[in-house]
């Protein structure tokens, strides 16, 4: 071969590599990317098949992963095991192969039946290899002609073709892996917060559970209310996970964790150099929740000057990084709670009132526990059988327990509710959980209504009948473990008449 045509030779052969270097890492379908590699070997080094085998871990059988030169059928047809046909013998041996004429070649199986005339082909098959593990085998056939020259040069580009596949393979597979791990993590979570794990039956909370539902899909601000432990956090991400968001980040940020200045470069980020400390440019949570929802709890904690800087990113939709004027769009929505009372806040001038009326867009209220005592039964079911679940348990509950269970007023609700029931499931060597196993501090708060006075001889007829219905309402309370709408039944008197003659008697101020 002449010098020029050498020189001309060796520049193909680059250029080649060099694409099949990029058509590799060209997108993130592994198929698609291996066919274009084939494509590009035949079409630049004049090659009439390609072929990328790899093997599966489980089956051990390789497979064809990608072909150029085969119809659908014949890359279907083309399996081998390890050490079968010339493919196979690569796997193996983990070495390359030269088949000079296949018709000559009784090793050569033509599994995939694409060579009807087999003479005067050659076949030339290079293992993929990675730091000594063998993952396929790269084949390709070639009819030698004259100016093609040797076959050494050959093996040398496809080697180097066949190192630059391993690489993306394995690579490749890393990405599947941590693309699947995040995808079964976000359905547990997506389980972790789908209604059945949501606890309650109660009027009360039907109706938070309801407007939940009407809102979750709409991009609508929603401001959570509630004393501690009600369930805020555990709703702004149900609210996350049912929306149409529920696929893009839950990012939730804590307004009273930190420190003013700290807490604006947290949320919005700081360009470096911003302030002492800024080393390097920070993504604040603003742009992490980018297509998803940015959860700001404890919100009556932000100070008056991040509150004007919120009010901003609720009005236009954008915000910029501390030290950097350069506004960045937020595709966000926005969630927030405090278990302060924000009109109060507002009244004091603590709390813009222009942030409040754009947080309140859509208030939900989280009652507390002792509001609906109903769903203390139902939570502590849902405990029980978690924690038996989890520390292989099968404790239950006494009727005495549920009963003072129920009468006590939870300051701490459903989270207090549900740390002491963890807490008596690991600490239980018996069944049940008896009276006498509840804590002390539970016990003597009860939430006992105290006996109406007699009724003396001076007290007239009409007081008489009053502390009677009163006497009789409380009884009826108790008895129906304080379940408003059982305690009318039972009286004959409608939910809506029971709860008129709590008030008028007073009674709801010892519930
Ligand atoms: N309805 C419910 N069903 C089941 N579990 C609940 C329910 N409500 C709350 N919980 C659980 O109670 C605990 C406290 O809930 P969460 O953290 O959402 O309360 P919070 O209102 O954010 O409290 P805080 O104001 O103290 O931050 C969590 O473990 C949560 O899963
Ligand atoms: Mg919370």
């Amino acid at each position: 071969m002449k010098e020029k045509e050498l020189i001309l030779k060796k520049n193909r052969e680059l250029g080649a590599i060099l694409e099949v270097s990029r058509v590799l890492t060209a997108s993130f379908d592994l198929e698609k990317n291996l066919t274009s590699a084939m494509k590009t070997l035949s079409n630049l080094l004049d090659m009439q098949r390609g072929c990328v085998f790899l093997l599966d871990p489980v089956s051990e059988e390789l497979r064809i992963a990608a072909a150029h030169g085969l119809t659908e059928d014949e890359i279907r047809r083309g399996k081998y095991r390890i050490g079968e046909g010339i493919v196979g013998m690569v796997i193996k041996s983990g070495s390359p192969m030269f088949v000079p004429d296949i018709g000559e070649e009784p090793k050569f199986l033509n599994r995939t039946g694409s060579r009807p005339q087999k003479k005067g082909i050659s076949f030339i098959s290079v293992p993929i290899k990675l730091k000594g593990e063998t993952l396929g085998v790269l084949s390709v056939d070639r009819i030698y002609a004259e100016e093609h020259g040797g076959v050494d040069d050959d093996l040398r580009v496809l080697g180097i073709v066949a190192s630059l596949i391993a690489q993306f393979v394995k690579l490749w597979g890393i990405y599947r892996k941590s693309e699947e791990e995040k995808e079964s993590l976000r359905s547990q979570l997506k389980d972790r917060y789908n209604l059945p794990n949501i606890v309650g039956e109660s009027e009360k909370f039907q109706a938070v559970i309801k407007s939940v539902l009407k809102v979750a899909n709409t991009d609508a601000t929603v401001l959570l209310l509630g004393e501690s432990g009600t369930g805020k956090e555990l709703i702004a991400r149900t609210l996350h996970f049912q929306s149409k968001r529920a696929k893009g980040p839950f990012i939730a940020v804590n307004c009273a964790a930190l420190p003013e200045n700290l807490l604006e470069a947290e949320l919005f980020g700081a360009e470096k150099g911003a302030f002492t400390g800024a080393t390097s440019r920070r993504i604040g949570r603003f742009e992490m929740a980018q297509g998803g929802s940015i959860f700001l709890d404890e919100i009556g904690e932000l100070s008056i000057n991040l509150q004007a800087k919120l009010l901003r990113v609720l009005q236009e939709r954008t915000f910029e990084r501390v030290g950097s004027s350069k506004p960045i769009k937020a595709n966000v929505r926005v969630i927030t709670a405090t278990n302060r009372n924000l009109a109060e806040e507002v009244k004091k001038g603590t709390f813009r009132e222009d942030l409040y009326w754009r947080l309140n867009v859509i208030p939900i209220v989280l009652p507390p526990l002792r509001e609906r005592k109903d769903d203390i039964p139902l939570l502590i079911d849902y405990y029980t059988e978690r924690f038996n679940k989890a520390y292989r348990k099968n404790v239950r509950v006494s009727d005495e327990a549920l009963k003072a269970l129920m009468n006590y007023h939870w300051p701490g609700n459903v989270r207090e509710l549900a740390n002491m029931l963890e807490r008596l499931i690991i600490m239980s060597d018996k069944e049940t959980i008896e009276l006498s196993d509840i804590p002390h501090s539970i016990t003597k708060s009860q939430d006992v209504l105290p006996e109406v006075s007699p009724v003396t001889e001076k007290s007239s007829l009409k007081s008489e009948i009053v502390s009677l219905e009163r006497e009789r309402i409380i009884k009826a309370l108790k008895e129906n473990n304080y379940v408003q709408h059982k305690a009318a039944k039972a009286l004959g008197i409608t939910p809506r008449q029971l709860g008129y003659r709590i008030k008028k008697y007073h009674i709801d101020k010892m519930l």
